[in-house]
């Protein structure tokens, strides 16, 4: 692989906040790594559009972060990843990662009683995807599926350890108690902003499982497979782009991410979809 190749950013998108929760995973384990983010916050939420329209969305996403030369692209939406994936992985010739595989991985290596809980979209969770996935895996798993579609706009909005977060967030989450899960996946990227509110419903003892940290991992394997790891001892550029600029973006990037963003563009929607 040449030097040039190498030092070629890594592509993330995710339909808006969310991807961050990756993001921050990759910037822990691959400082020198070059970065573009891309959220959709025009079209955010995908987990409550019909699978065409995300997949469109997704390719479309894709499009947009290969003409910045990216080198890999992460999907960093599990409602992408759950119906779009294969899609891209046939469409463009980059190497592609999603957040079902990695999550399901973790969550199965940390299960002792083999009961094991999934939030997401209601994409996510009506596409089956994880319990596909982790069943495929180990046939005797099982698999408890709850989706939580208010957990996006609350996160959005910053709510992280706000009251009325917290009841929504014992109610959708009450019934994993009678199942006895001690694994719990955090499959949305947008939810583990939300982490220390669904730890206090579920109780200390399940362990909550983020994708985006998995996938972080599976993103550092695959760059030293492919010998596509940036040699630069340097810090990594990272650029950031929205479809649009919610009020929050901003605030709720840097607080999340524990850092000042300096390059945050808006893009034009139009230029997207003509892409
Ligand atoms: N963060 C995304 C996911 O992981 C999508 C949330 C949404 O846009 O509904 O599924």
């Amino acid at each position: 692989m040449t030097n040039q190749q190498k030092s070629n950013p890594i592509g993330i998108f995710d339909s808006g906040i969310g991807g961050l929760t990756v993001v921050k995973k990759i910037f822990e384990n691959l400082p020198n790594e070059n970065i573009i983010y891309f959220g959709d916050t025009a079209r955010v939420p995908y987990g409550s559009k019909s699978n065409q329209t995300v997949v469109e969305y997704s390719i479309q996403n894709t499009k947009f972060l290969l003409k910045k030369n990216v080198k890999m692209v992460v999907v960093a939406c599990n409602t992408a990843s759950s119906v779009a994936l294969d899609v891209l992985r046939n469409e463009f010739n980059v190497p592609i990662i999603g957040m079902i595989e990695p999550g399901s991985k973790t969550a199965l290596n940390n299960t002792k009683n083999n009961h094991i809980g999934v939030i997401g979209t209601n994409a996510t969770i009506n596409n089956k995807a994880y319990s596909h996935r982790l069943k495929k895996l180990n046939n005797k798993i099982k698999v408890y599926e709850s989706a939580c579609p208010l957990f996006v706009p609350l996160a959005e909005e910053g709510w992280t350890n706000h009251k009325a977060a917290q009841l929504i967030a014992n109610e959708y989450l009450k019934k994993f108690k009678e199942h006895e899960i001690d694994t719990l996946i955090l499959g949305c990227t947008h939810y583990p902003i939300l982490n220390d509110i669904i730890q206090k419903s579920v109780g200390k003892k399940v362990k909550l499982i983020d994708s985006g940290t998995s996938a972080a991992i599976e993103v550092n394997n695959l760059l030293e497979a492919l010998d596509l790891r940036n040699d630069s001892t340097r810090k990594g550029n990272h650029q950031f782009y929205v479809s649009d600029v919610p009020r929050k973006f901003q605030e709720v990037a840097e607080r999340f991410l524990g850092k000042k963003i300096s390059h945050i563009e808006k893009i034009d929607l139009e230029e997207l979809i003509k892409s």
